[in-house]
């Protein structure tokens, strides 16, 4: 019998990686497959970060990253969501995506469930199973005929996936790949339901600070909750700083947790990358404010790249992401996301991301879909739809 866990056997390449494997290196192709801008991150990012190896940042900096980091982060939280959270609440596991595997380690025994709301990037689903979770989706609904259309959560129904061994319920938003943005309202109709159930929350605000309401940040669960609620916010420097190589991310988590989140993270990765951090620290510095101002314009400028071009064609919709920076588009007569994805390589060249990575295999409305990343210069943004267009005519 073999030792290792079925759990992990079972897990599968995503489709994005699927995808990806057939084009990547192709100089010719035009890549809006993966959750990055083509941004290099900016210079005084790297600046900092090359002067913190020249003083010889390069030894173990410590499990939860250093003291002036976690500092700027509660600064920029009071900066962007109006809370001042106590630093012996944030911790920098490593990347964002190590954050979410720790969240998921406090919390999933083998044989507990996590119900995720979806369509959602898959490496969460995948972290979740791998812990050992058993992975419930509760799917957002397609509402075409709001004007505008939109995104919408059925709270009771989600609500009724929950049972002894719900552990946790997993939200994006602003979401990857839909843009779907969750209110106020709603988070606090979760929290109340996670409150009473004994349930934790993982809140994933990666992309909180690209919201295009002219707000300084979307709604944070971290505006709602006390130091002692179970609470985890996942948040990353990939995405509003083009950080997405540095491999550095931050959690916010109860109180409870201080000593325990130096252990873990002991466990896991010794600490975060020592000179990474002092990019990070310089990413959180006004000039890292007003950097994130110029990722955001990116960003809207692409979304309008994107609603141009849906509005001059006929086959293509998407409900208009309020946030993030992802065009789901779903694509009428198209019923195989991955098969057309490959196509699109191979034909087109040009990488997008298929409709099924975002869900279960069950969900087969997700395969009516691609997942574009808009944070592009606009004219290969351009050529890269009407690449799409031109493989959809002959599809
Ligand atoms: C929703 C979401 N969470 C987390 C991450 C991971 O961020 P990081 O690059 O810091 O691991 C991503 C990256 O695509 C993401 O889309």
């Amino acid at each position: 019998m073999s030792p290792i866990r079925p759990a992990i056997l079972a897990l599968e390449q995503n489709g994005i990686g699927a995808v990806a494997a057939l084009g990547l290196g192709d100089p010719d192709l035009l890549p809006l497959w993966f959750g990055e801008s083509d941004l290099v991150t900016p210079d005084f990012i790297r600046d900092a970060a090359k002067r913190a190896l020249d003083d010889g940042h390069t030894f173990y900096s410590g499990p939860r990253g250093i003291l002036p980091l976690r500092e700027a982060i509660s600064a920029f939280h009071k900066r962007t969501v109006g809370v001042a959270v106590d630093v012996r609440r944030i911790s920098l596991p490593g990347a964002a995506t190590l954050a979410v595997v720790t969240a998921l380690q406090c919390l999933i025994e083998t044989g507990d469930n996590i119900v995720i709301v979806s369509p959602i990037w898959p490496s969460i689903f995948q972290a979740a199973a791998a812990v050992g979770a058993e992975v419930r989706f509760a799917r957002l609904e397609e509402d075409w005929n709001a004007a505008p259309a939109r995104w919408h959560l059925d709270l009771e129904k989600m609500f009724a996936l929950c049972d002894a061994r719900t552990k946790a319920i997993f939200v994006c938003s602003p979401g990857n790949p839909t843009g779907w943005v969750m209110t106020r309202d709603e988070q606090q109709a979760v929290l109340d339901f996670a409150r009473r159930r004994d349930i934790a929350i993982i809140s994933d605000e990666v992309y909180g600070t690209l919201v295009f309401d002219g707000s300084a940040h979307a709604p944070s669960f971290l505006q709602i909750a006390q130091d002692d609620d179970n609470l985890f916010v996942i948040n990353s420097f990939s995405k509003p700083w083009a950080m997405t190589g540095w491999r550095i991310g931050w959690l916010v988590h109860p109180l409870s947790l201080d000593r325990q989140m130096g252990v873990i993270t002991i466990a896991n990765n010794t600490g975060p990358t020592s000179f990474a951090q002092y990019g990070a620290l310089a990413a959180l510095s006004p000039q890292g404010d007003e950097f994130r101002g110029i990722m955001l314009e990116r960003c809207r400028s692409g979304r309008d790249v994107v609603q141009n071009f849906l509005d001059a064609q006929n086959r293509m919709r998407w409900m208009r992401p309020e946030g993030a920076f992802y065009g789901f588009l779903r694509i009428d007569g198209m019923t195989n996301s991955l098969g057309f994805a490959e196509d699109l390589v191979r034909k087109a060249r040009v990488g997008v991301a298929p409709g099924s990575a975002f869900g279960p295999p069950e969900d087969t409305e997700t395969d009516r879909y691609i997942r574009i990343c808009f944070a592009q210069d606009t004219a290969l943004l351009a050529e890269g739809l009407s690449r799409i267009e031109r493989a959809l005519a002959a599809w």
